[in-house]
């Protein structure tokens, strides 16, 4: 089939060299000229793995071009997918412009006698938006234009992207129209997952109830963290027990500092902006939120608890810019935030993080804070050690290593990598999330 993908951000530029993979003719459109430069040069514009060399395997085979030209990028197309970002709006709504914007342009791009095309959401929006996208197309396309649209969400994660599409657990397709949903399902046919086939406001809505719900969950063991903090249980095996009832499942139960990124937080604002919107009071959206904002702080308090209120003088080793492994993406990063708090108390950083050091430097700044090269780097001469993202590598440090870089006993770990028995075998203090034993 051949295919049109606009937006080359995380959700365009995995799915653009993975619909060639599957046996399409693919042309990724973006309005920005650098990146489409970038992209075409073979140099990705986000770090995410394996694209690099994905996106140049599929550019060889010949099925896969991009460029800044959406006429010519939509004249073939069959099928056309939106990919474009949908930021957080200041008040808690998905900023759609770039939808609008594209549904326009394609409505005044289309001819007449062109043939049948679907024009596909895949961006994260708001239920109505593809009902909305339908009426600009039709606002702006020649007398007669035949088209329809339909909702796709995409559920990848960063950082294993591509793994997640090539092996999603399931593709949501909605549309009012039938023949919209048999070309859908034609795509995808080539994946075993099941498809669910669904209207338009529902496919809409299954988006933000699965990230919202997973925001949730990962929220709700934060909190249950701290009450362990406060009873003297331990997370990790209260997690660990619950993970095994089928009903609960092991998975977004690691207790942390909280949830960042390009989606969840504005999901979650986006649906109680629905809610509001909709004169419903969401009240564990509500919660979720709230208590998402103070899981940071509450980490970066046990350091002022060790340490006192006042860090002038102290140098802290921090590993971990990213909001996650496996990312250079600081969004809404809540490893930034515990540093933004602690300097604000007087401390200096050394930091790595092994793909983040670049996009955390441009959004820290380096008041303060010294960008390091490697784990060993960072944590050598400083007088305490904090892990703020789940990169791999930051689990299997040896905790020998620390007790020789480090001057005090003080380990902090805000995504419990460690283990604490032999961290503290070791004569160290460590001070996981919800890790008292
Ligand atoms: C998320 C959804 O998982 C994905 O389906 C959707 O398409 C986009 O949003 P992503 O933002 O890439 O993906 O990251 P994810 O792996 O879900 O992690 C989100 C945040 O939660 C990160 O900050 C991560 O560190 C945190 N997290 C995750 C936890 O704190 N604990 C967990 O158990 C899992």
């Amino acid at each position: 089939m051949k295919l049109c993908v606009i937006g080359t951000g995380y959700v365009g530029l995995v799915g653009a060299p993975i619909f060639s993979e599957w046996g399409n003719e693919v042309v990724g459109v973006d309005i920005d000229q650098k990146k489409i430069d970038r992209i075409n040069s073979g140099d990705m514009p986000i770090f995410e793995p394996g694209l690099e060399e994905l996106v140049k395997k599929e550019m060889e085979k010949g099925t896969l071009t991009f460029t800044t030209d959406l006429e010519a990028g939509i004249s073939d197309a069959e099928i056309i997918f939106i990919c474009v970002g949908t930021p957080q709006y200041f008040d808690g709504s998905a900023d759609l412009s770039a939808v609008w914007s594209v549904a326009e342009n394609i409505g005044k791009l289309v001819k007449p006698g062109d043939p049948y095309r679907v024009i596909v959401t895949k961006s994260t929006v708001p239920v109505g938006t593809n009902e909305r996208v339908e009426e600009i197309v039709r606002e702006n396309a020649p007398e007669g234009y035949e088209f329809d649209v339909a909702s796709n969400p995409e559920f990848l994660r960063e950082g294993s992207s591509i793994k997640d599409m090539r092996n999603t657990d399931r593709t949501v397709v909605g549309s009012n129209s039938q023949r919209a949903h048999d070309k859908m399902a034609k795509l995808y046919s080539v994946l075993d997952a099941p498809l669910v086939q669904t209207d338009l406001r529902s496919s809409e809505m299954i988006k933000y109830a699965s990230n919202t719900f997973l925001a949730m969950k990962i929220t709700f063991i934060n909190e249950m963290a701290q009450l362990c903090d406060r009873t003297g249980a331990d997370v990790k095996m209260v997690a660990k027990g619950m993970g095994m009832d089928n009903r609960i499942g092991p998975k977004f139960l690691n207790a942390s500092i909280g949830y960042g990124g390009g989606c969840f937080p504005k999901d979650v604002a986006a649906l109680h902006k629905t809610s509001s919107d909709n004169s419903f009071e969401f009240k564990l959206l509500e919660a979720t939120m709230a208590a998402n904002e103070i899981q940071a702080q509450y980490f970066a308090n046990k350091v002022l608890e060790v340490f006192g209120e006042d860090l002038s003088g102290l140098t802290f080793g921090a590993l971990g810019l990213a909001f996650k492994g496996n990312t250079d993406d600081v969004r809404k990063s809540p490893a930034i935030k515990v540093i933004r708090k602690l300097r604000g108390y007087g401390a200096s950083f050394k930091v790595y993080d092994p793909e983040a050091l670049e996009t955390g430097k441009a959004d820290l700044g380096e008041t303060s804070v010294e960008y390091v090269s490697s784990i060993e780097e960072a944590m050598s001469g400083t007088d305490s050690l904090l892990i703020l993202t789940e990169w791999k590598q930051f689990g299997e440090i040896d905790p020998a290593d620390i007790k020789k870089a480090i001057r005090t006993e003080h380990v902090f770990d805000g995504r419990n990598m460690l283990d604490p028995k032999e961290v503290e075998a070791l004569g160290l203090r460590y001070y996981g999330v919800g890790r008292t034993h």
